[in-house]
């Protein structure tokens, strides 16, 4: 997602996955894009059913109403507290090196939602959609993939159950398979609707939605989730740009045999020189990147965050600042954890007992820890280690401790009310095997879902269960059934004696 600044004081705001305006207010009006999208609003009581199932206390970006708007994420959170789980699918389109801020926004969304509901997660690398809008060589956006997933695995998912792919490597059948259905439900003329197309698009760009949509299922990875398209729910956390996608994704879905795919998500978090500015790799003062350094940080929101405070300290003083405008104050909405001080820093900053000096300062306090927390993380990202997310085969445990002195920083407080420590992925396997006993998806004999027991424990549990499920001897149907048996293996018997006296006659 781009964001473009609109010259023309009567614009419209645009909002769609590759351009974000703001209206003629410089002002993104949240309530017209869930009243045009059609999706709904997150309210107190859904937060609170979250709160209550994960027992975990919601997520600053969730209570604060930066990720506000969803689609049946209700409906996943029912069927969770029903004991069911989902998987969650998130991406990014790499087009450049590294990822600014306000990418963090849903990957750090989505490390949590992983870790409060236990859930597996796969990660979409767009490096053909990149390709195709962007002035790139296909090797450069592959390689940018690359770097970003680095970026992206320092968010500390759990390489046990998280699988990244970049579509230029991964597109395998099950994939291909998905797509070309989606593709087939979907009009030219819809397609320009829903996306904006015209006769100038190249045919990719036409192509691409349905390569995007296709994870929604989750037959896209038999090696995680088997070839039943309807074995687990999936869940998108993204910033609302994302929404066209899936709204078509959701529109075909059952027309192919899949569930619709749930979403929740975020509002933009500003760039740097105000809401209706540009975050772009071109300007690197117009956004800070998680490659920064703490001099660069600093500098950056000294010079350039657009500040909502007065013109002088006097200013400032009588009249407080406009929280509506101010970038310091919205980034801190973002990021700063402590909802206290948040509020404490919103009352004198808006009512001028504080400088825009001073918040600025507190926001370089808060980013820099934050970034620097996050340079260190990726360091540990070798390519070693970025290969086991990659991997569609196995996922070996061998670094599941990698993030454990992190996570534990961030999550130990709720872990410890948990009263738990390793029991997260052992739950996940638990469920997992559980859904998979109960839909009976024995049909890929891989051991198609994570946890999903090998297929010599499947031979054992149809035994057992065919042993179990079998009529006692000497009712009615027993006999029947043996009889049944008996006439088949005769039949067979006679067939190959046949076939074998054939054999025997043409070779005399
Ligand atoms: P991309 O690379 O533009 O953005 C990656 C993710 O970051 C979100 N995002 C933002 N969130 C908050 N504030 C911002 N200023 C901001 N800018 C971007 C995006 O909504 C996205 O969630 N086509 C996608 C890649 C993709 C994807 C997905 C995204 C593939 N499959 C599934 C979400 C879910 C893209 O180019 O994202």
């Amino acid at each position: 997602m781009t964001t473009t600044t609109e010259e023309e004081e009567e614009s419209e705001q645009v909002v769609t996955p590759w351009d974000v305006s703001a209206g003629a207010d410089g002002k993104i009006d949240y309530a017209k894009l869930v009243r045009e999208f059609g999706c709904s609003e997150i309210d107190k009581n859904l937060i609170e059913r979250i709160e209550m199932c994960t027992q975990t206390k919601a997520h600053p970006f969730l209570r604060r109403g930066l990720f506000f708007a969803h689609r049946e994420l209700d409906e996943i959170v029912t069927a969770y507290e029903k004991g069911e789980k989902f998987y969650l699918y998130t991406g990014r389109g790499p087009s450049s090196e590294s990822l600014h801020l306000g990418h963090l926004v849903p990957f750090q969304f989505t490390k949590w939602l992983q870790v409060a509901f236990k859930v597996p997660l796969v990660i979409q690398l767009t490096d053909d959609e990149k390709f195709l809008w962007k002035d790139l060589q296909l090797e450069d956006c592959r390689r940018l993939a690359r770097e970003n997933a680095k970026d992206i695995a320092a968010c500390g998912f759990n390489p046990e159950t998280t699988f990244i792919f970049a579509d230029a490597s991964y597109m395998c059948s099950s994939f291909y398979v998905n797509m070309v259905k989606i593709a087939k439900c979907v009009t030219f003329n819809q397609a320009k609707g829903i996306f904006g197309f015209t006769g100038d698009s190249n045919i990719g760009q036409i192509g691409f939605p349905p390569v995007q949509a296709a994870p929604s299922f989750p037959d896209c990875f038999p090696h995680m989730f088997g070839m039943n398209k309807k074995s687990l729910k999936c869940l998108i956390p993204c910033a609302i740009d994302q929404d066209p996608y899936f709204r078509m994704t959701r529109d075909v879905s059952h027309r192919i045999g899949g569930y619709k795919p749930a979403l929740v998500e975020s509002r933009f978090f500003p760039a740097l020189k105000g809401e209706s500015g540009k975050m772009s790799a071109s300007d690197p003062t117009s956004a800070i990147y998680v490659t920064d350094t703490a001099k660069e940080i600093k500098n950056k929101i000294n010079k350039h965050a657009f500040s909502g405070g007065g013109a002088t300290i006097e200013e400032q003083r009588e009249n407080g600042a406009n929280l509506e405008v101010d970038v310091p104050w919205k980034w801190l909405n973002f990021f700063l954890e402590d909802d206290e001080k948040l509020k404490e820093i919103g009352e004198k900053y808006g009512s001028g007992e504080m400088l825009t000096g001073e918040i600025k300062q507190i926001l370089v306090d808060v980013l820099t820890p934050m970034v620097e927390d996050h340079q260190k993380r990726r360091a540990l990202v070798t390519d070693e280690v970025l290969d086991v997310y990659f991997n569609p085969t196995k996922t070996p445990k061998v670094f599941l401790d990698l993030f454990r002195e992190y996570e534990e920083k961030e999550f130990g407080k709720w872990e410890k009310k948990k009263g738990g420590g390793d029991s997260e992925n052992d739950d996940l396997c638990a469920a997992l095997e559980e859904k998979m006993k109960l839909e009976g998806a024995t049909e890929n004999e891989e051991g198609c879902a994570i946890g999903a027991p090998k297929s010599e424990d499947w031979l054992r549990i149809r035994k057992e269960r065919m042993q179990r499920d079998a009529p006692t001897e000497g009712s009615k149907s027993a006999l029947k059934k043996a009889a049944k048996i008996k006439a088949a293996a005769e039949k067979k018997a006679a067939e190959k004696a046949a076939k074998a006296a054939a054999r025997g006659e043409a070779a005399t």
